[in-house]
């Protein structure tokens, strides 16, 4: 489990820092990052382009777990940052990100949305349809602004992952697709703008996805199309971002590559097709977001009632859920366990870990192999650093976790706890009466 290890008591350690430790200074559920495993995470991806002598940009795609600490630790690790939202990217101004390094994505961007990252002077926008070019455009020649573009396509790659995790399949709510002319026409649309720079193309095909030849595919897909453009307007991109999607192992069966496996076979496809075409090598961006985050985080929960169905199975609840992790009930997403106090003990013991929600549905993990586990146990699920905190809601009003960095046996908050005051914070009450938003 990444840098974990376990100490002579036989906790867990997470980051240099006793798990049962942690439970004690913060509570439970507390989500805790091995901010050491990110920054390695970060730095493989980085290192893989320069070792192969390629230009790149490894950007954090921060809807996996957005937070002003993690922009303000990818900001450290020479990251860009992507963000999907005017939300995500008021996070990012308040991490103080560097601008020229952020990117903003999404299918459905609102004017004003826009607007602020033309405020923040932003890296580059990410356009994803017609509508949005026309109001970028609109935008950069009312405010006599630059702005970077790129465009995103889909390529009609189906990787094998959850259907509602693709994004590159043509039937796809993203990007303008690259064989019915859409990407021509929004090509001619953008290429020549003043104020507007089109750096080049952009896919992101899936996520969770574990074959390299998907991306090898896509990367492919794209420098055909950058080539035929090259052909009919001596238009050069310097750009190719080829999204995230890079799997991680959260349990035995998946088998992932390591992220230089997957950027040097990536790098290989576009270096020989640029040669091939005489294109001048483009920039290669890729946007991982689980891969960096996934397996450095860790939740821990407090065992509490327990149910036996005789001779079907025995449920034991924690003191979290669906509200925190919505993934096993959202995807059927598998995770692996351990009772994080009892980890030199046997793992004799089969449980369906329970969350505590009025849900049948919620269940984090059925049929985990632990060591034998009473109410007071810590129950820690691995492998929850991406799409977790950041999908979290009050469903029943529970208050979302606390959120701690460990490293080097240090620990801070960085997150605090909800209180019922928070989950309460935008309520009104009748007798106040309040017609409109103030
Ligand atoms: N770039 C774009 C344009 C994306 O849409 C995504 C993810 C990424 C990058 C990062 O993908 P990653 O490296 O994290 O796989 N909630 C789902 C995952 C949804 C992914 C959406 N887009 C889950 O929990 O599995």
């Amino acid at each position: 489990y990444g840098t974990q290890t376990v100490n002579e008591k036989g906790h867990l350690v997470i980051g240099g820092v006793d798990a049962v430790d942690i439970a004690h200074v913060y509570g439970t559920p507390v989500v805790v990052y091995d901010t050491k495993l990110f920054r390695k995470r970060a730095a493989d991806f980085r290192q893989s382009f320069e070792k192969n002598g390629m230009k790149a940009q490894v950007a954090y795609a921060s809807k996996a777990f957005s937070s002003i600490a993690i922009y303000e630790l990818a900001a450290e690790e020479g990251l860009s940052l992507d963000v999907v939202s005017g939300g995500e990217l008021f996070t990012a101004v308040k991490a103080d990100f560097p601008r020229e390094r952020i990117h903003f994505h999404g299918n459905n961007k609102s004017y004003m949305e826009l607007n602020y990252a033309f405020d923040e002077n932003i890296g580059c926008i990410v356009v994803d349809n017609f509508l949005e070019l026309s109001m970028v455009k609109e935008i950069a020649l009312t405010r006599k602004q630059n702005m970077n573009i790129l465009l995103r396509v889909t390529p009609g790659i189906e990787a094998h992952t959850h259907e509602f995790i693709t994004t590159g399949q043509e039937d796809s709510k993203f990007g303008f697709d690259l064989k019915n002319g859409q990407a021509d026409e929004a090509f001619e649309l953008a290429h020549d703008v003043p104020y507007l720079q089109l750096l080049g193309l952009h896919c992101h095909i899936g996520s969770q996805i574990f074959e390299a030849d998907a991306f090898n595919h896509a990367a492919e897909t794209l420098m055909e199309k950058m080539q035929v453009w090259k052909e009919s307007h001596s238009f050069i991109c310097t750009v190719l971002n080829l999204g995230g999607g890079f799997g991680i192992r959260y349990t035995e069966e998946d088998e992932p590559l390591e992220p230089s496996q997957y950027v040097e076979e990536m790098g290989k496809v576009v270096f020989d097709l640029a040669k091939r075409w005489n294109y001048p090598l483009p920039e290669i961006w890729i946007e991982p977001g689980r891969s960096l985050v996934g397996d450095a985080g860790t939740t821990l929960y407090t065992a509490g009632s327990e149910k036996e169905v005789p001779g079907v199975r025995t449920y034991v609840a924690v003191d979290g859920g669906m509200s925190d992790n919505i993934r096993p009930a959202l995807y059927d997403a598998k995770y692996t366990a351990a009772i994080a106090n009892k980890m030199l003990s046997p793992r004799d013991t089969t449980i369906t870990i329970a969350g505590k929600c009025c849900e049948s549905g919620d269940k984090l993990i059925v049929d985990a192999v632990v060591a034998s586990v009473s109410e007071g146990d810590l129950v820690a699920i691995f492998c929850t650093g991406a799409y977790t905190y950041s999908m979290a809601g009050n469903y029943n009003r529970l208050p979302r976790p606390a959120v701690i960095f460990a490293e080097d046996g240090d620990h801070q908050l960085v997150i605090r706890r909800e209180t019922y005051e928070d989950i309460t914070r935008l309520d009104l009450s009748l007798h106040q009466k309040v017609r409109k938003e103030s």
